[in-house]
């Protein structure tokens, strides 16, 4: 299925000067919705991980059906303030902010196979900072998979050290 015309561009949106993509039109397909994921699942199925990682918000929205997909856990990286229990924490810059993610002290336990996923990746600031947590409690990173990737913002450049997967380039 072809997935792109199913996300909605906008301009300048929420600066000028960015085009944003917004994949609610995609999400609110079932068909394209369940493409999307089914075509990450295949993406990352042979790597085997123990858990899906994903932060907030959007990357709860691909990444708790991605876990389902392929039988096993997920962990959200929140925004500061909202996990009840103790967190570890990093700070993150974005495309358009600043911001902070935290995660369960227990969420992951050494040694445990990850992969992190988002819906998009821009700048990597947030997938940069979602290492980061995961590192901190020495979960072993597979992989980074997203469904769309701005390949001319250059995220790949600062996660060279990792394996990283896309379904949606532009
Ligand atoms: C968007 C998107 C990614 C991130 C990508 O999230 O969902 O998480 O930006 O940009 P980056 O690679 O430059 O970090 P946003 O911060 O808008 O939050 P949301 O998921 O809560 O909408």
């Amino acid at each position: 299925m072809d997935l792109k015309p199913k996300i909605r561009e906008i301009m300048d949106f929420p600066k000028k000067g960015i085009n944003f993509k917004d994949i609610t039109t995609l999400l609110k397909d079932g068909q394209a919705f369940r493409a999307s994921i089914k075509s990450m699942a295949e993406l990352i199925r042979d790597r085997k991980p123990d858990l899906i990682v994903g932060p907030e918000a959007r990357g709860f929205i691909v990444g708790a059906p991605l876990a389902y997909e392929l039988g096993i856990g997920f962990v959200p990286a929140r925004k500061s303030g909202k996990l009840p229990y103790k967190t570890i924490h990093a700070k993150y810059q974005l495309e358009y902010g600043n911001d902070v993610l935290e995660m369960h002290i227990d969420a992951i336990n050494p040694g445990q196979k990850v992969i992190i996923v988002d819906d998009l990746l821009a700048t990597g600031g947030t997938i940069f900072s979602t290492i980061e947590l995961v590192k901190q409690l020495k979960g072993d990173i597979l992989a980074l998979a997203f469904l769309i990737e701005l390949t001319y913002l250059n995220g790949r450049e600062h996660l060279k050290e990792y394996d990283i997967y896309s379904v949606i380039r532009y």
